[in-house]
């Protein structure tokens, strides 16, 4: 026999089962305990022809009230489960796993520490494309016809008289062409030489040019650009080397050594106990290229430098091998993050 306050009393209990399930299997036990064809609440309604007659109408009103709002509960719950089509039991408070992100390779890495530093001296970054005119890459930039440079040896060509660029420095001719001076450029870029693939040289590689073209431009304004990249890039302590060289660009021209960040000069394995370092080509722009690009020589003058970026990023970072920058091993990869 069952009361008003057994209805009650399983309404609660009901009520208290359907808000702890967390799954729609769990939900489907709960409504068949209670609202099945054996269920808890319809037993009560079955059992209501035994009731006294004064009882029955209002057990029998309650228990359908307390259906009617389980069934409602019940589907309430059962198209939570729908929509969130996520798993219950799922705890987010879990540690997940978690995701390794994408890094700027250290070539670029160290290539855009180069240019920040000379845009912080004023410089603007030009680009120019990969596949180049022999003009733009040599006969512009002084290169005599027989420069060996112009072999096919040593340069890849592509078709007529297009090739892959063996320097940054065509880059120079570009803007020159299209620029009044004065111009003040720094140019990083991707690089290609007919070169055997080994420790110390790969086929392709990247530079970074400068360049600078006003009024009286000086050497003595080259070496104070250079001091100063190179205290910012390697170190305040750093001393700078100016060796007398040759680049058909440029005249003067020099290669300009570093003291070893390593041992500070004294002589060390990095240096090969020189206590120096090379790192870039420079020069005074030859009035021959300033005449090729439409500026007069006796107005203007203007200095231009360019380096390798794997060197310097070997250097930096101890690197004995050239081609760990090109093979993508993630155990190498991962160390410059
Ligand atoms: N283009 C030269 C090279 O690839 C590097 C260089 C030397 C660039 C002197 C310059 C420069 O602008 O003035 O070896």
């Amino acid at each position: 026999m069952s009361g008003l306050d057994d209805v009650k009393k399983l309404l609660a209990e009901a009520k208290a089962a359907l808000s702890e399930v967390k799954s729609p299997k769990e939900l489907e036990a709960v409504h068949l305990r209670f609202l099945g064809r054996k269920g808890e609440v319809t037993s009560i309604l079955r059992g209501l022809k035994d009731l006294p007659d004064e009882l029955k109408k209002a057990v029998g009103a309650a228990a359908n009230n307390a259906r009617q709002e389980l069934e409602e509960l019940a589907g309430t719950i059962g198209e939570k489960f729908k929509t969130l089509k996520i798993d219950p039991t799922f705890d987010p408070t879990l540690p997940g796993i978690s995701q390794r992100l994408g890094a700027i390779h250290i070539i670029n890495k160290v290539m855009a520490q180069i240019v920040q530093s000379f845009q912080r001296m004023g410089f603007a970054i030009a680009t120019g494309p990969d596949i180049e005119t022999d003009y733009n890459n040599f006969e512009g930039l002084n290169f005599p016809p027989d420069h060996p440079a112009r072999d096919m040896q040593d340069t890849f060509y592509v078709e007529g008289n297009l090739l892959l660029r063996t320097h940054t420095s065509p880059v120079q001719i570009r803007v020159m062409e299209k620029t009044k001076p004065p111009v003040k450029f720094i140019a990083p870029g991707k690089t290609f030489r007919n070169e055997a693939i080994s420790a110390r040289s790969n086929y392709v590689f990247h530079q970074v040019e400068g360049f600078l073209v006003d009024k009286g431009v000086s050497l003595a304004d080259l070496k104070a650009c250079l001091v100063a990249f190179c205290k910012d890039f390697f170190g305040e302590d750093i001393k700078l080397r100016f060796r007398p060289s040759y680049f058909p660009f440029t005249e003067p021209s020099a290669e300009v050594d570093i003291t070893c960040f390593l041992c500070k000069g004294e002589g060390c394995q990095l240096c090969k106990y020189a206590g120096w370092l090379e790192i870039l080509g420079c020069g005074m722009i030859d009035p021959n290229v300033l005449r090729n690009v439409n500026y007069d020589p006796e107005i203007y003058s203007g200095y231009a430098f360019g380096m390798g970026v794997e060197r310097i990023a070997m250097l930096k970072y101890g690197i004995r091998d050239i081609r760990l920058l090109y093979e993508n091993d993630i155990r190498f990869v991962r160390q410059f993050i």
